[in-house]
């Protein structure tokens, strides 16, 4: 029997009594989904898993997204780790990273990400989930308001875990600072610490201020819930209604996950639904 727990009261909500090896009912899968908007990140402990069964319980919510970057580019999942498994070796290897939202510096970044733990270290590369519906939810309603308009420029190294300084070469993007989500149509504050370079259109002191700001705001530990990994966890991820961050842990150990993601579209500005839903009621 399938049983939800909420870990934190704004993200997370972990999963017992299933076997993700075997087929899902309809009702299942549709009860997930649920659960996935609702929560935005699932956990499932204790689960084995090959690369096929993850691929078939992934592709129940999606079809799967190729990787787009680094030496898998064209592939369906990655190895995000420290050694080389099978010949392939491990992406984003070593140490802390800041919060991001992954691919969104594209124009359609990942829908979701599934990391499956395989080998994990005895302290730290916790995985630390911060939802963007509750942080927007979170700010004065004057600064909800006025970040409306605004649209954010990404940016990114691939493979980089800290943000650079100065100018960053590699792919850039600009999305609407507050999206509307893909389901459910909540606003989401979409800013993060790796990749958000500066609001389009403001002087930069006062766009380095207000992305300060912002994600001071967003990263209040309220927003966060923080995975503690052991293997045979399958964590997954709405791409959208969190951000994520991983800390710091000792590279003399072995971390090995393998990662798979589900394609994204284009965000849509919740400035544009909600005038859709204004003049609908009129
Ligand atoms: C990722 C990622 C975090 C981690 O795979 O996209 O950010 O804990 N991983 O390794
Ligand atoms: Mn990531």
């Amino acid at each position: 029997m399938m049983t939800l727990r909420e870990l934190t009261p704004s993200v997370g909500v972990e999963v017992s009594g299933l076997d993700l090896s075997s087929a899902l009912t309809t009702d299942e899968i549709a009860l997930l989904a649920r659960a996935w908007d609702a929560g935005g990140v699932l956990v499932f402990r204790g689960q084995s898993l090959t690369l096929d069964a993850q691929s078939a319980f992934a592709c129940n919510f999606g079809p799967l997204l190729r990787t787009r970057a680094g030496s898998r580019a064209g592939s369906e999942f990655i190895y995000v780790g420290n050694v080389t498994v099978d010949g392939i070796a491990g992406e984003f290897p070593a140490g802390e990273m800041l919060f991001h939202h992954d691919g969104c510096y594209a124009p359609d970044p990942a829908r979701a990400s599934f990391l499956y733990a395989i080998e994990v270290p005895s302290q730290g590369g916790n995985t630390k989930f911060c939802s963007t519906a509750r942080a927007y939810r979170a700010l004065p309603e004057a600064l909800q308001r006025e970040i409306l308009s605004y649209d954010l420029l990404f940016t990114h190294q691939y493979g980089a875990v800290e943000r650079a300084s100065g100018h960053v070469e590699g792919p850039r993007y600009v999305h609407p600072l507050v999206i509307a989500h893909p389901i459910t149509g909540a606003p989401l504050l979409i800013c993060n610490r790796l990749m958000a370079d500066s609001i389009v259109g403001l002087p930069a002191v006062q766009s380095r201020v207000l992305i300060a700001d912002l994600l001071h705001e967003m990263e209040r530990p309220e927003h966060v819930y923080e995975h503690v990994w052991q293997p045979g966890d399958l964590v997954a991820w709405d791409n959208l209604a969190v951000q994520h961050a991983r800390t710091d842990f000792d590279p003399g150990e072995r971390r090995v996950l393998r990662r798979q993601q589900l394609a994204g579209t284009t965000l849509v500005a919740y400035r544009d639904v909600a005038r859709h839903t204004r003049s609908d009621s009129i």
